[in-house]
């Protein structure tokens, strides 16, 4: 094992396992999906798991951490010594894009650092899906980016003979521990500061994915990475496109935020008028009036999580929800 990544909670799994486990590392361990994560798999006795990240995690700090920025590949340590041969799988809830390149740099710099590892799990995002026929040139640069890190990482995982299986989660909601999104809490704290929110009385669909669910397909999929005959066992999927259980419009995703959450009423306007009033936004900022076209999107028709899991169906918001 790294003397680096050595804790007393190692000495004691020492010696007190008698399973087989595996080294989770897990990148993007301070984001919501990430904490969930660390708390779905605490008591797995087979898991090891190990955070890599440019900080600690605030909310498990019994877990081992590897000091790890993903533009500094060279600086990641050597599995040299006691236990550096135990089987390794890789998880990320960092951008996709930094990962890739940090992968690509470690495989053709120091190979061997990737020895121990079995398989990689990576998020990347459905907006290389939804935004791919997008006019703004963010967006578009977005699009090119996951998808060019994407096949990167394809690359560089099936040079080196390792499962890879990226993920494309839509809208991740939620909040674990300390951590909460930075998408439907904002709008949940904009309605709680206006008396009445303006939306299209016609909206399109969404799948909102709680962090909890994503963190817990993340896990099944690691798990099934870190099995004893993984060529047993039915391929995994390449891509996975994921979404929450409950599929519902825009407008009554907000209004069931506004019931848990609180704040003002929605006020539906006939959708032309709704867009017409947001028009001057193209000149002045063309990603924010895209995304205000979105609203009358269906951004949905993802796996949805229960399926991927084998549990009934969980309707939309789950808790906790980000403040
Ligand atoms: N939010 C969404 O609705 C959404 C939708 C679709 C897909 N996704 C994807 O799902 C994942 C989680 O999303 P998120 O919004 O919760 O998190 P995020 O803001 O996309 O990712 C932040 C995480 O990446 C780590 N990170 C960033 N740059 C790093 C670097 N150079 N070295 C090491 N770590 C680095 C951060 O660690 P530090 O603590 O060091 O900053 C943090 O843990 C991401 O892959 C994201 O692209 C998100």
């Amino acid at each position: 094992m790294n003397p680096a990544i050595r804790t007393p909670r190692d000495e004691h799994r020492q010696m007190n396992t008698t399973a087989a486990t595996t080294r989770i590392v897990l990148f993007g361990a301070t984001t919501p999906s990430g904490d969930a994560l660390l708390q779905q798999s605490l008591n797995d006795p087979s898991l090891e798991l190990v955070v890599a990240g440019r900080r600690p995690q605030l909310n498990r700090p019994g877990v081992p951490f590897v000091p790890c920025d993903l533009r500094q590949p060279l600086q990641w340590p050597d599995p040299k010594g006691e236990g550096g041969e135990t089987p390794q799988v890789w998880l990320s809830f960092a951008p996709i894009w930094e990962l890739a390149p940090f992968l690509a740099a470690l495989a053709a710099a120091r190979p061997a650092a990737l020895a121990a590892v079995r398989g990689v799990v990576a998020c990347s995002s459905s907006s290389v899906i939804t935004k791919r026929f997008a006019t703004n040139s963010f967006d578009q640069a977005l699009v090119r980016r996951l998808r060019e890190a994407e096949e990167l990482l394809e690359r560089s995982c099936s040079a080196l003979g390792l499962t890879n299986v990226v993920l494309a989660p839509t809208l991740i909601y939620g909040a674990s521990g300390s951590y909460g999104d930075r998408n439907l809490s904002r709008l949940s704290r904009l309605m709680q500061r206006l008396p009445l929110l303006p939306v299209p009385a016609l909206t399109g669909l969404r799948q909102p994915l709680h962090c909890s669910q994503l963190a817990a397909v993340t896990l099944s999929l690691a798990r099934r990475l870190a099995a004893p005959s993984p060529s047993l066992q039915p391929p995994l999927p390449r891509q996975l496109a994921v979404g929450g259980d409950d599929t519902l419009s825009y407008g009554a995703m907000l209004e069931r935020l506004r019931h848990t959450n609180g704040g003002g009423a929605l006020l539906p306007l006939p959708p032309r008028l709704f867009y017409a009033l947001a028009a001057p936004l193209l000149m002045l900022n063309p990603k924010q009036f895209e995304a205000v076209l979105r609203m009358g999107a269906d951004l949905a028709g993802f796996t949805p999580a229960h399926q991927l899991l084998g549990g009934e169906p969980q309707p939309f918001p789950l808790l906790p929800l980000a403040r």
